[in-house]
């Protein structure tokens, strides 16, 4: 049995600096890596089967499911697993949980099946199973660029705590995307700033979200969640990715949680989490 957590990220800032011949937008983007994770347990099996804690995961679609396939077939390997999936991140809500299980499928499976794929080889797997995958076998605080795919680690920052929230519906990442218009690109040079203040100094604020326009359009209600938050921490809340999960960054734990507190009515999904490091020696081939 191999045990593993797939942990969320929040992009501390996201500009969308153009369209691809592909379809793909071209992003510059801060991303972090927090504690809050998803749990995955796999066994050896005959077949390749995942179960999850929330039904609409269980069948071939889940990126899990995929991660698994994918990597069956690339190293043709003969025995299956049986993946168990125990959600704790939101689905569809920015925060990259479907795409952290991906990856954590593919690290943990890698130790299963005793494969050891050069390290090329896996982030070319993990691009083709979504944008966002890469980035989630490096973790930690990183540079990315291209559609997702170009992960740059970053000298670790300080510690933070983290308050989500989150509205309680879903925001799909393709939709988001969709609605945005093409005045909302930006040259990405706020993020490389950031990016460097980070390398530099291990300094971590808050910069822009070049999405943040498409998904109020698209979803006028995610809007007042993000005001509420605002109030309560002007000047270091943030939407994390497509949304619609909006982030405080705190330096303490007792500030998260009174703004935590500040909530409690509000119908809202709300936890407190912090910076996490990269994870020393999961990633097989980094
Ligand atoms: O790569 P992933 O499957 O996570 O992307 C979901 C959708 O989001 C894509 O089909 C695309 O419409 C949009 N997307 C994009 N540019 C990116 C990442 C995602 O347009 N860099």
């Amino acid at each position: 049995m191999v045990r593993v957590q797939a942990h969320a990220k929040l992009n501390l800032s996201l500009e969308i600096v153009g369209k691809r011949p592909d379809g793909f937008h071209e992003l510059v983007s801060v991303m972090q890596l927090v504690e809050l994770a998803d749990e995955l347990r796999m066994e050896h099996a005959d077949d390749i089967q995942v179960r999850s804690s929330e039904q609409s995961l269980n069948g071939p679609d889940n990126l899990v499911y995929r991660a698994a396939r994918a990597l069956h077939t690339r190293f043709q390997v003969s025995s299956g697993c049986h993946i168990e999936l125990i959600k704790h991140i939101p689905s569809a809500a920015g925060l990259g949980g479907g795409s952290s299980d991906a990856a954590a499928t593919l690290i943990a499976l890698c130790t299963l099946w005793e494969l050891r794929p050069d390290c090329e080889e896996l982030v070319q797997l993990a691009a083709e199973l979504g944008s966002d995958v890469p980035y989630f076998l490096y973790g930690g605080t990183a540079l990315v660029t291209g559609r997702g795919e170009r992960v740059t680690r970053l000298r670790e920052p300080e510690s933070l705590w983290y308050l989500l929230v989150n509205p309680g519906f879903a925001a799909p990442t393709r939709d988001v995307f969709g609605e945005l218009r093409s005045d909302e690109w930006t040259d990405g040079q706020c993020t490389r700033r950031l990016a460097c203040d980070v390398s530099e100094h291990g300094v971590t604020r808050i910069g822009v979200n070049g999405l943040a326009s498409a998904l109020f359009r698209l979803q006028p209600e995610a809007q007042p969640c993000f005001e509420r938050v605002r109030l309560l921490a002007p000047g270091s809340t943030f939407l994390s990715g497509s949304g619609p999960t909006v982030a405080a960054q705190f330096s303490t734990r007792e500030a998260a949680r009174h703004a935590e507190h500040m909530l409690r009515d509000s119908g809202y999904w709300t936890t407190i989490t912090r910076t996490l490091a990269a994870p020393a020696g999961t990633m097989p081939c980094l």
